[in-house]
């Protein structure tokens, strides 16, 4: 569909997964990943995106520039920040 976009993910075994997600669900990328069936069940997503468990965490890797994150997304993507430094 035209609202589709391309995503490569890379799942935690290391497998390279292309799909095409839709944009006109409101999905976020922790859904997307569920409704694909790229992890398994009950492994992410586990608070249900209530910023409590960090079982969505991701890295973006895309030089494509993002809307500004809301307030409480900011905090646990700087706080992601810092633990992928600090765990490379
Ligand atoms: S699903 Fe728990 S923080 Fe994202």
């Amino acid at each position: 569909m035209e609202q589709d976009i391309n995503i490569t993910i890379t799942d935690r075994e290391g497998v390279t997964h292309k799909i095409q997600a839709p944009t006109d669900m409101a999905m976020n990328l922790m859904e997307v990943v569920r409704a694909f069936e790229l992890a398994e069940e009950g492994t992410i997503g586990v608070c249900g995106g209530m910023a409590m468990c960090a079982s969505c965490q991701c890295y973006v890797t895309s030089s494509t520039k993002l809307p500004k994150c809301k307030t409480m997304k900011k905090r646990c993507f700087q706080r992601l920040f810092m633990l992928k430094r600090i765990h490379g």
